[in-house]
């Protein structure tokens, strides 16, 4: 990864990203609003959205299509900016960090499921998920080993060297499931990760979620469609008119989920 020079005045923002925030608020927003401006228009796609994720936290998001569910993923770890309002990950304001920051803070903390998987087309399977590993500093060797095993267990051992061209859509979107388990983050966001999958892999994937969960506690925000497993969860939110609400049995209020 290119380095790049960190001014004085980051210097405290670098010593928090380093610190342990141990069993605690994973992930916050607080009064989050995002207005995209579409040439002379404004369109606000979130108004005033709260939400508190504790470590081991398992969460669903669910929404009509276009209500703003792939935009707050993006604001809650860090790949967009918020219109107005906060997200804090572990503690710190992402608006305090700069762009160099932000990126260790999400390959520290967070692992990302696209909802268009944005693998990386000239790199195998295996190269792709080893990809975060390398950026926080393992071994070739050892990323590669755990690289392996984490496809493994989405049933993709078989195509390791198999660029993403060379991939169904389904495998696509197991290898970029991989990609951000590999690292064992604290919080996995995820947009509809199963979506294109069978019922069968899908299950699969549920299980290795709930796997990590028990083990490492680690916090999920899931965007999806999938009503069986958003009732697995535990908490249901719906995403609407701007804001998140609890929606304690999904009945249908969702348009379409
Ligand atoms: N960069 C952008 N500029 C302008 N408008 C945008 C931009 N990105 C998204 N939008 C609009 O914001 C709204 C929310 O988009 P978003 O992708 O967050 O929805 P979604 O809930 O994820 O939908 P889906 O279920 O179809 O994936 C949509 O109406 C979309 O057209
Ligand atoms: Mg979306």
């Amino acid at each position: 990864m290119t380095q790049v020079p960190v001014s004085d005045s980051t210097t405290a923002a670098n010593a928090a990203i380093n610190q342990d925030p141990g069993p605690e608020l994973m992930l916050e927003c607080r009064h989050l609003g995002k207005i995209y401006s579409q040439g002379p228009e404004e369109v606000m796609v979130l108004e005033d959205v709260n939400l508190q994720v504790y470590a081991g936290e398992r969460i669903a998001i669910v929404g009509s299509s276009g209500s703003g569910k792939t935009t707050l993923l993006n604001l809650l770890g860090g790949l967009d900016l918020p219109t107005t309002g906060d997200v804090l990950v572990a503690g710190m304001n992402l608006a305090s960090l700069n762009e160099t920051q932000r990126g260790q803070m999400r390959n520290r903390y967070l692992g990302f499921v696209y909802q268009f998987h944005h693998l990386l087309g000239e790199f195998t399977a295996l190269e792709n998920v080893c990809m975060p590993l390398l950026i926080a500093g393992l071994d070739v060797r050892r990323a590669a080993q755990r690289g392996e095993n984490i496809l493994t267990r989405v049933g993709l051992g078989h195509r390791l060297e198999h660029k993403p061209s060379e991939l169904s859509g389904g495998e696509r979107q197991r290898v970029a499931i991989a990609r951000a388990l590999v690292t064992e983050p604290r919080c996995v966001l995820l947009d509809e990760p199963t979506g294109n999958l069978d019922r069968h892999t899908a299950r699969e994937i549920h299980l290795l979620m709930a796997e990590l969960n028990t083990l490492l506690a680690t916090s999920f925000i899931v965007v999806t469609h999938d009503e069986e497993f958003a009732r697995s969860l535990d908490r249901v939110l719906l995403l609407r008119n701007g804001r998140l609400e609890p929606q304690g049995a999904m009945d249908g209020d969702a348009d379409g989920c």
